[in-house]
Order: C-alpha cells, then structure tokens, then sequence
C-alpha cells in the first residue's frame, strides 16, 4: 500500500519574504525542479497572506506545477474577525492546503486542539485539504510522553470530522525539539512516530483510510538528511521550514530520490 501514496514535500516560509521576493524564489525553484521530480513528488508552498496572491498569478502564467498553501486561517467564513482571513478567501485564490496547528501558532499564538478542529472542519467545507500538525516538546519526549501527546492531539483535532472528508488527509509530525533547532529527529524516530501517528487514524477510522493518510516529517529538514527520512515506509513527505527559502536546498530536498 505505501507505494501508492504521492509524497507531499511542503515549504513552510514562515513570516519571510515579501511578494517580490517570494516571485524570485518561486521561479528560481520551478528551474531547479524538472518534469521528473513534479511526476514523483507533490509539492506545496505555505507562503504568508501578503504573497498568496501574487504567487498565485506566477504559477498560474507561468503554469508551475506546484500547489499553493497557506500557513493559517480561521474557521469562520467572514465576520467581525479583525486581521483574521477565512478560508473561503483562500480557495478563492486556488490555495490547496492550509497548515493547521503548527507549534508556532499553539505556542505563540495561543492556537489549541478545540479551534484546529474547528479549522479542519472549515477548510475542508471550502474544498481545500488541512495539513495537521502534531508534535511533543522536548520535555514531553524526555518524560516518555511523545506517543501519548501526539494521539491526544489527532483524537482531539478530528472530532467529528467525518471519514468520507478524510480522503488523501495528511498530517504533519513536527517533533517541537526540532524545529529551527539544526536537531533532527533519527530516521528511526521519525519514521516510529510517524507508523504511530498512522495507527492513532486508523484505530479511529478504518486501515484503508490509513493506508492513504499521508504523514509527514518535519524539523530541521535539510538536503543532507531528506533521503534517510523520506524514504522510511510512513513517511510520506516533508514540512521543510529554512531550507524551503533557499532554492537549491529546497529542490534538493525535492529530489531526494536521487541522493540515495
Ligand atoms: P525547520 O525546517 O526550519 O526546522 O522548520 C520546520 C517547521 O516548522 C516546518 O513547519
């Protein structure tokens, strides 16, 4: 079954690059990226509000073979919701995937489990597909926690989130202790976590939902070591913070088929 799963490798810009620079790194990236990688590997870039548009058009004329993603969004259609964007607006900017739940909004921003679910059930009604993310602190993991923290959020954020909405779903595994940290989780880590978080959905939906979830791995992802980790059986991908911000790095993370 694995083999059937695409993978998903998504650049995360974070709050980087205005709208000139996120066109010259959009088009250095569509030339260091071929027609062979763009056939094995999806790939989508979370870029902030102020570039959806203006990526948007460049894919679009230049006919770029990537999705567009965003990086949050709130779970109302419109409102009284001062500086928040609906999901609605993004999809009508042809945005694919929305980020939910990254520790930067949990942490930073208050984000917790109840509005993630409330987004998931939101971008979903507007056709896009969530990306979930989940992941342990340092200390959860030093106290043995990491698997227990990690089923706790999915159960949470997917509350009544129906199975026939779910298909081709994908989650995020973003370890916090590895995030901008330079420390990456082991390939063996990684991929327990991720095998974990395929068995949290399917004991709450069904093995064949869970055979097309597609799980990502994120934290200090970099060319060097995006072979070892994406070719693990229930890693289906990358969510790639800094390195998605260098072309060259990024695409060699694309192409990491060829690293092997
Ligand atoms: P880094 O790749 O910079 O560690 O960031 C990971 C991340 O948070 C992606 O969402």
């Amino acid at each position: 079954m694995t083999e059937q799963r695409r993978p998903l490798i998504s650049g995360n810009w974070k709050m980087n690059l205005n709208h000139f620079e996120a066109i010259k790194l959009v088009q250095e990236l569509s030339y260091a990226v071929s027609r062979d990688d763009v056939d094995a590997v999806d790939i989508s870039l979370h870029v902030p509000f102020t570039d959806v548009r203006t990526v948007q058009t460049v894919l679009e004329a230049d006919k770029i073979p990537f999705f567009l993603g965003a990086q949050h969004c709130h779970f109302e259609a419109s409102g009284a919701f001062t500086g928040e964007i609906s999901p609605t607006m993004l999809a009508k900017l042809n945005v694919a995937y929305v980020l939910v739940g990254h520790s930067e909004r949990r942490q930073l921003f208050g984000e917790d489990d109840e509005m993630c679910n409330a987004k998931i059930k939101a971008i979903i009604a507007a056709e896009m597909k969530p990306i979930l993310c989940v992941g342990e602190t340092l200390e959860e993991r030093d106290a043995g926690e990491a698997e227990t923290i990690v089923t706790s959020q999915i159960e949470a954020c997917l509350q009544g989130v129906k199975a026939e909405t779910l298909e081709g779903f994908v989650i995020a595994y973003e370890p916090i202790w590895a995030i901008g940290t330079g420390k990456t989780a082991t390939a063996a880590d990684a991929q327990d976590m991720c095998a974990h978080v395929r068995r949290v959905f399917a004991k709450l939906y069904n093995t064949e939902l869970a055979d097309s979830l597609r799980v990502q791995y994120g934290g200090s992802v970099k060319p060097a070591n995006a072979a070892e980790l994406l070719t693990q059986p229930d890693i289906d991908g990358a969510l790639v913070g800094g390195a998605s911000l260098d072309a060259a790095h990024f695409a060699k993370i694309i192409q990491y088929r060829l690293a092997e």
